[in-house]
C-alpha cells in the first residue's frame, strides 16, 4: 500500500528516495512519484509504471537535490492516474505526499474552493496541499500543524515549500511515519525499511505529532504546537531477502522457506512460558479467563485455527472476530480478556484500529502476535511475539500464515500449563510435534509436482469450493482466499458439513470441489460429505492423509499426505492448497507476486 520517503541533507538525496520507494514496492501501489527543489521550485515525476521507469525518466530530466519526498500510491480516492499520483502540489508552492484516508475531503474541498483553490486532481490528499498552502505565513511546520486540525480521518504526510528550501516537515495520525538520522541527514518514512540503505537510527512519531527536519537539526512538537522530546532507536534490519534464487516468485520461495521458518518460530530457549510473550513474570497470564482474537483476511484464518487449540489445549474459552467489524460493533469487554492482535505487518489499519478499540473499551491485557518487531501494533500492545516469518514479499500470505499458526500454538499450551490442563508428559508431545513438524512440512512440499498437475485442470476452471471440517475449516477459507486472490478464479470455503444447505446446489460435474481430509476424529463425516459431492458428478480434489484411506476413484482425485499430524494438523494442509493456488496463478498467467488491486500492507480502512 501507499509508501513515503522523505529528506534534506547537503547531497543530493533522490538516488535515497528511489531506493526508498524499491524497498516498499512489495507492498503493492499503482503510481509512483518523486519531487525535488530545484532552482527555487519543486519539480516532480510521476509515473503510473513501477520505480524502475520512475527512475528512468528522473535520470533522463537530470532530477537532483537536497529536499524532496517521494511515493508509491495505491489508488483510494480517484483512478490510478499521473494527476492523482502524488507528489501533489498547490499552487506550485506547497509539494505534499499522503498516506491515509481524509474522511472529510468533501467538505474541505467545497470550503477551499470558494476560498479559490482549483483543484487538479481527485485525490483527498489535494485538500491537506491546499490547507497548509493556506495556512502559510513564513513557518511551515505551524502550517502543517493547523491544517491537520482540520483533518478527520489517518494520514502521515511529507511536505516541503518553496519558501522554506531546506525542510520537510512530516505528521501522522493513524499511519505510520518515522525519522531516520544519518548524521546531519534527516528523512522520514512509512516503514523504517525504506531508510535501511542510509541508517539504522530512528525516531518514531506518535499519532498527532508533527516532525520539523532541516538541516539545522530534528524538532518534534505535539498538535498544540508544544515540544516533545523523544529518544531514538537503533533498528537492526531484517537483511532484504530480495533475491528469488532457483525460484519463479517470492510467493514460490516464501511457500518453500516455511520449515526453515516455522522452525525459527518455535526455537526458543523456554517454549511454553509467559515470558516467550514478551511478559516479565512466567505468571503475568495468570489472570486471564478469556481470548479475544481479532485479525483480517488470512491473519483472521489463524485466529479461526486457533481457537479450537485455546478452547481443546488451555479450556479457555476464545472468540474470533474480524477486525474492520468488531471495530464498530458493540460488545461486551471482560475485564481478564487476553486481546491478540495477528498480524503480519502489524500496520493493517482495521487491525490497529479494533485493537486500540479494544483498549478504549478497557482491555487491559494485550499481545500482539506479529511480524515485524517496530510495527505500531507491536508498540501498542503491553506484550508481543515476533513471528520469525522473515521479510514477505509476495502479497498473497504464506510463511506469515504459518508462523502465526505456531506463536498461536505456543500461547495455547503456554495457558494450557498455566491452568493445570497440560502436564509434562503432554507438554513433551506438543515439544515434539513442534520439533518434527519442519521434516512434516519437507514432506508436504515434495508434493509439488503433483499438484502441479492438479492445478493445470483447475487453471481451466471458473469457480471452486473448498472443503474442511473441525480445525481444517479455517485451512479450506484460507485455500479459497489464496486460490481466488491470485488466480482470480472465484472460490469459496465452506464446512464440509454446511454443504447441503446451500452450496451442494453449485455442485456439477464441472464444479472442482477440493477437499482437505486430516485423519481426525470428523474424518468419517468428512466422508460422507465427499460422497454427497461425487452423488452429484462434482470432480472432487482431496488432500487426504496416508492413513485416512481415501483413494483415486471415480470423479476422486486423491493426494496423499504424511500421516495425521495431530494437533498440528492444519499447518501442514495449508501448504498444498498454497501451491495449488500458486501453480494455478502461474498456469493462468496472472502476475502472482502482485495480484491486481491488493496491497501487501492494508494501511487504510
Ligand atoms: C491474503 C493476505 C491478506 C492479509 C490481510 C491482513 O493472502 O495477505 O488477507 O492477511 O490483509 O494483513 P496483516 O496480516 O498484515 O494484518
Amino acid at each position: 500500500m501507499c509508501g513515503i520517503v522523505a529528506g534534506v541533507a547537503e547531497r543530493n538525496i533522490v538516488p535515497v528516495l528511489l531506493e526508498g520507494l524499491r524497498r516498499l514496492e512489495y507492498r503493492g501501489y499503482d503510481s509512483c512519484g518523486v519531487a525535488v527543489l530545484r532552482d527555487g521550485a519543486p519539480h516532480r515525476v510521476r509515473s503510473l509504471t513501477r520505480v524502475r521507469s520512475l527512475d528512468r525518466e528522473v535520470r533522463e530530466m537530470g532530477l537532483e537535490g537536497g529536499t524532496g519526498i517521494a511515493h508509491t500510491r495505491w489508488a483510494t480516492h480517484g483512478a490510478p492516474a499521473t494527476q492523482n499520483a502524488h507528489p501533489i502540489f498547490s499552487k506550485n508552492e506547497i509539494a505534499i505526499v499522503h498516506n491515509g484516508i481524509i474522511e472529510n475531503f468533501e467538505a474541505l474541498k467545497t470550503t477551499l474552493t470558494r476560498a479559490g483553490y482549483e483543484f487538479s486532481s481527485q485525490t483527498d490528499t489535494e485538500v491537506i496541499a491546499h490547507l497548509i498552502h493556506r495556512y502559510y505565513n513564513g513557518d511551515l511546520a505551524d502550517a502543517v500543524r493547523r491544517a491537520v486540525t482540520e483533518l478527520r480521518g489517518a494520514y502521515a504526510i511529507a511536505v516541503f515549500c518553496k519558501a522554506e528550501p531546506k525542510r520537510v516537515v512530516g505528521a501522522r495520525h493513524g499511519s505510520p511515519l518515522v525519522i531516520g538520522v544519518n548524521g546531519r541527514e534527516l528523512f522520514l518514512a512509512s516503514d523504517p525499511l525504506a531508510l535501511s540503505d542510509v541508517t539504522d537510527r530512528f525516531v518514531f512519531l506518535q499519532d498527532g505529532e508533527i516532525a520539523d527536519l532541516s538541516r539545522d537539526g530534528s524538532r518534534i512538537m505535539n498538535r498544540d504546537g508544544q515540544p516533545v522530546v523523544r529518544g531514538g532507536r537503533t533498528l537492526s534490519q531484517p537483511p532484504a531477502e530480495a533475491a528469488l534464487g532457483p525460484y519463479r516468485h517470492f510467493m514460490q520461495k516464501e511457500i518453500f522457506e516455511q520449515p526453515h521458518a516455522v522452525a525459527r518460530t518455535f526455537r526458543r530457549k523456554r517454549p511454553f512460558d509467559a515470558t516467550l510473550f514478551g511478559a516479565t513474570s512466567p505468571y503475568a497470564f495468570a489472570p486471564i479467563d478469556r481470548i479475544l482474537l481479532l485479525g483480517c483476511g488470512t491473519s483472521h484464518h489463524s485466529a479461526m485455527t486457533a481457537k479450537a487449540w485455546f478452547e481443546s489445549i488451555a479450556k479457555i474459552p476464545a472468540q474470533v472476530e474480524i477486525s474492520s467489524e468488531y471495530r464498530y460493533r458493540e460488545t461486551i469487554p471482560g475485564k481478564n480478556t487476553l486481546v491478540v492482535p495477528i498480524s503480519q505487518s502489524g500496520e493493517t489499519a482495521d487491525t490497529l484500529g479494533a485493537l486500540m478499540h479494544a483498549q478504549s473499551l478497557g482491555h487491559e491485557y494485550t499481545l500482539a502476535i506479529c511480524n515485524v518487531a517496530t510495527s505500531a501494533m507491536v508498540r501498542q500492545s503491553c506484550w508481543s511475539f515476533i513471528t520469525q516469518a522473515g521479510t514477505e514479499i509476495g502479497v498473497a500470505s504464506t510463511k506469515a500464515f504459518t508462523t502465526q499458526l505456531v506463536a498461536l500454538f505456543l500461547l495455547a499450551v503456554t495457558l494450557g500449563r498455566l491452568r493445570g490442563h497440560v502436564d509434562e508428559q503432554q507438554e513433551a508431545t506438543y515439544r515434539s510435534q513442534l520439533s518434527g513438524l519442519s521434516t512434516a512440512l519437507q514432506s508436504v512440499l515434495a508434493r509439488e509436482p503433483q499438484i502441479i498437475a492438479w492445478a493445470h485442470e483447475l487453471a481451466r476452471k471458473d469457480d471452486a469450493i473448498f472443503l474442511g471440517r473441525g480445525s481444517h475449516y479455517p485451512i479450506a477459507l484460507e485455500g479459497a482466499l489464496k486460490l481466488k486472490e491470485i488466480s482470480y478464479i472465484h472460490a469459496e470455503g465452506y464446512p464440509a458439513g454446511e454443504l447441503k444447505h446451500g452450496p451442494l446446489a453449485l455442485v456439477t460435474e464441472s464444479m472442482p470441489v477440493i477437499v482437505t481430509a486430516p485423519n481426525d476424529g470428523l474424518l468419517e463425516k468428512l466422508k460422507s460429505n465427499i460422497q454427497e459431492v461425487r452423488a452429484r458428478r462434482g470432480l472432487v480434489y482431496v488432500f487426504a492423509d496416508a492413513d485416512a484411506n481415501l483413494s483415486n476413484e471415480e470423479n476422486q482425485h486423491v493426494i496423499q499426505m504424511p500421516e495425521y499430524y495431530g494437533t498440528l494438523s492444519p499447518i501442514l494442509h495449508v501448504l498444498p492448497f498454497q501451491l495449488l493456488a500458486y501453480h494455478t496463478a502461474c498456469t493462468r498467467g496472472t502476475d502472482v507476486d502482485k495480484p491486481r488491486n491488493l496491497a501487501k500492507s492494508v494501511t487504510v480502512e
